[in-house]
């Protein structure tokens, strides 16, 4: 962008900007960025590190007890003035409590992930008067949510890192932001560059959410054994696990490829056998089976334990290419968008 007038490239930013606005207005943040919650990794620092520099962080409850969380939430606030929300799993036995520790610490945003909200969450997240995201699969769902007093959605695609639906962004975008205009609609899952939000941003999506190249941000508190991971993989190394039978059916999550992933189907086949041996009935394989990934994202985040461990990640993997800042990775998307709109400005 060196030999471009300072008139176009202003314009290019007033307009990267405007297509935020309402995304940014909703968070009540600079850009409409949202760092997407990932459990063991977005956690007060990063959280923190996200919002301070413009975006919006999320921290990921996952399975923290209400006392835990109050913590984090208190520690997060202690490093930041910006807003930030949480992200709590519908399926926690303590939703409802969940939900009145981030009501009483003032959250303004908070998002329910992992299934349909339960009503009485729903309500008691309006009734305390913060803001609900809830996770879009599909369209029915999105114009569902949006009666039911949902404030926001996010629509992620398949390419996203962890827990993933189906359906591609590619799709889910073309199915669900042009009949959803009321609310304000976050993309996520694949995205790595500024060009790509801005395509979105342009179809009427008011932001976009992003984890894997948060994951592995400078901020981020994943092992370095984690980044290093994912600086060494491509996007093919991003797969979602593998089911072997299907009376035995595998929650599809995206991770890179690993000792884990392949002893995962080893684990599977021997299961199967014991239960066709009559070793095992269809109840014991099926949790012998949901049991193998316990406690192997922790072991990957935390202990850097990147063979046997579960390392999520989304097949925008590939563009991390190296250990950087929050804000040099916002920044770098906001260039990106700019020159963008610089060159589509300049062929005119
Ligand atoms: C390591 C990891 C852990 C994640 N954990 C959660 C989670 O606990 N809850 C959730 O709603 N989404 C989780 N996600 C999904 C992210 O919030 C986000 O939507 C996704 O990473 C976006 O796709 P991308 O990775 O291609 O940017 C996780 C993703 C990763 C990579």
């Amino acid at each position: 962008m060196l030999n471009t007038l300072p008139n176009t490239l202003s314009r290019a930013e007033a307009e990267f900007r405007a297509l935020q606005a309402r995304g940014a207005t909703f968070l009540g943040t600079e850009m409409a960025i949202m760092g997407g919650a990932m459990s063991w990794v977005s956690e007060r620092t990063l959280v923190a590190a996200i919002s301070n520099a413009g975006g919006f962080g999320v921290i990921a409850c996952g399975s923290m007890s209400p006392a835990l969380l109050e913590a984090e939430i208190a520690a997060t606030q202690a490093l930041t003035q910006k807003p930030f929300g949480v992200n709590l799993i519908t399926m926690h036995p303590q939703l409802d409590d969940l939900v009145r520790v981030c009501l009483a610490a003032k959250v303004g945003h908070i998002v329910l992930a992992g299934g349909i909200p339960p009503g009485p969450a729903v309500r008691a997240v309006k009734d305390g008067g913060a803001r609900l995201i809830a996770f879009a699969p599909a369209l029915v769902l999105a114009k569902r949510f949006q009666k039911s007093g949902v404030d926001a959605l996010v629509i992620e695609g398949s390419e996203a890192g962890g827990h993933i639906g189906p359906v591609s962004l590619t799709v889910l975008a073309q199915e669900i932001l042009p009949h959803i205009r009321d609310l304000p609609v976050f993309v996520a899952g694949g995205l790595g560059r500024g060009e790509a939000i801005l395509g979105y941003l342009e179809m009427g999506a008011a932001g976009a959410q992003l984890g894997t190249r948060f994951a592995a941000s400078a901020e981020s508190v994943a092992h370095p054994n984690f980044k290093a991971a994912f600086i060494k993989a491509n996007a093919r190394d991003a797969i979602p696990s593998i089911q072997l039978d299907e009376r035995f059916p595998v929650i599809p999550v995206r991770g890179l490829v690993n000792e884990g992933t392949k002893k995962f189907l080893a684990h599977q086949a021997e299961t199967v056998r014991k239960f066709q041996a009559g070793e095992l009935d269809k109840t014991a394989a099926q949790l012998s089976i949901e049991h193998f990934w316990a406690g192997a994202l922790r072991r990957a985040v935390v202990d850097g334990d990147v063979e046997g461990g579960s390392v999520m990640a989304g097949q925008s993997v590939g563009m991390v290419t190296a250990i950087q800042s929050v804000a040099d990775i916002l920044a770098e998307l906001t260039s990106q968008a700019v020159a963008a709109l610089v060159a589509r400005a300049e062929r005119r």
